[in-house]
């Protein structure tokens, strides 16, 4: 019996060849169980009916890459940064993560689950219904164990998919700073041990100045043995050799990449390692975007993400991530979409969603456009009409 059905769609985004028109859907519980011509459809009965009236329907956006969960505000970083100062710069200062993890570490678990919760609505109104979260704002065992319980409390009470990652490598904490290898051994001794639980995924903030390769080769073969998959933080602000380290151990994703070269491009694609773009972080610090269609030459699957942070990346919406991509970075509009929604659902192992077929998970955006194309075209107007997360109209 069929719990909701769509109809009248001008556009149908399916990620499975090119895009149908006068389409419908159908839906039993969580699952997509028609697609195709709406002539053909089955009857609604005592389901849910949607009239599209010609827009354009797509599935719902995965955010493959997130630094949801923080306190304090650092928009005094931003207006310095406009000023002429630089990232690293403010960060030697006393500013960047470290600011941040000061304000973390002083917050409660339910004042940062309310934060993060509000952003994830704003997400959710923007078509987002399946997140990855990074913790990496503790630095601390307590606190990082507070942050990925307030993540996973995230999947449970929205409606949407959390993915969850321990990012305890992701700076070098104040109490720490004449001490790495001692903080390095608290990561892989102290730390893992206790999150892995609570995480799906262990990731590294692979640079110059903040963990090596080394370093991270040791943390990630740490949290294999926990059964944690790997994402690495490479080539953001320099070529470092992360994009390498993430192919050679398998990783499931190298992100950022904005100076990775055509061969990085190549190990990751022979080792299947998808490249998670993050344009938002590189037009925030005036930076150069990752080449994209270098990964997509290359055979990588390409995921786009908003990276939503404080510091370098605060994008909610990934309508504006798709535009930058397209606008800044080179990719098609197909293209682009496709990252967006397939793309991140295949960087984060879920099979079952990121298309629009027969089979797959119910997640799916109505646009209040007849195109997906509005998308990039309009980037500051929300035109997510309506969100649907598990066969369930959330939005
Ligand atoms: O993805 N590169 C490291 N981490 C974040 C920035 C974190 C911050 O500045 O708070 C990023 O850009
Ligand atoms: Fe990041």
């Amino acid at each position: 019996m069929t719990d909701l059905l769509l109809a009248g769609i001008g556009q149908l985004v399916t990620n499975r060849g090119e895009p149908l028109r006068n389409a419908a859907i159908a839906i039993e519980g969580e699952t997509i169980t028609y697609v195709g011509n709406e002539a053909d459809a089955p009857a609604v009965g005592n389901g849910i009916f949607i009239h599209c009236e010609g827009a354009a329907v797509l599935p719902g956006f995965v955010d493959s890459h997130t630094h949801l969960i923080f306190a304090g505000d650092r928009s005094d970083e931003f207006s310095r940064r406009l000023a002429g100062e630089s990232y690293r710069q403010i960060a030697s200062d006393g500013g960047g993560i470290l600011s941040t993890v000061a304000a973390t570490r002083a917050a409660s678990e339910e004042h940062l689950f309310g934060l993060a919760a509000t952003r994830a609505w704003r997400m959710i109104r923007s078509g987002t219904t399946t997140i990855e979260i990074k913790s990496g704002y503790g630095l601390d065992l307590e606190t990082e164990l507070r942050l990925l319980r307030v993540a996973r409390r995230l999947g449970d009470d929205l409606p949407i998919t959390v993915r969850t990652t321990f990012l305890g490598a992701h700076s070098i904490p104040p109490e720490y700073r004449n001490d790495r290898s001692g903080y390095i051994d608290l990561v892989v001794e102290r730390m893992l041990p206790e999150v892995a639980a609570l995480a799906d995924y262990c990731d590294v903030f692979v640079e110059e100045g903040v963990f090596g390769i080394d370093e991270a080769r040791r943390v990630f073969s740490s949290a294999a043995g926990f059964g944690l998959g790997a994402r690495v933080h490479a080539e953001q602000l320099s070529r470092f050799g992360g994009a390498r380290l993430a192919a050679e151990i398998g990783a499931s994703s190298a992100d950022h990449l904005d100076h990775a070269t055509p061969d990085d491009a190549r190990a990751m694609a022979s080792a299947g390692t998808s490249a998670v773009l993050v344009p938002g972080a590189s037009y925030t610090l005036r930076s150069t975007q990752a080449p994209g269609p270098m990964f997509l030459d290359a055979g990588c699957n390409v995921a786009l993400a908003t990276d939503c942070n404080p510091g370098t990346s605060y994008f909610e919406a990934m309508g504006a991530i798709i535009s930058l991509a397209v606008v800044q970075m080179g990719l098609s509009v197909d293209q682009a979409i496709d990252a967006a929604t397939r793309g991140g659902a295949v960087s984060l192992g879920l099979d079952d969603r990121g298309v629009v077929e027969s089979g797959a998970r119910a997640d799916l955006i109505v646009l209040d456009a007849p195109t997906v194309a509005h998308i990039p075209y309009r980037p500051a107007t929300n035109l997510v009409a309506t969100v649907i997360s598990g066969g369930v109209v959330i939005r």
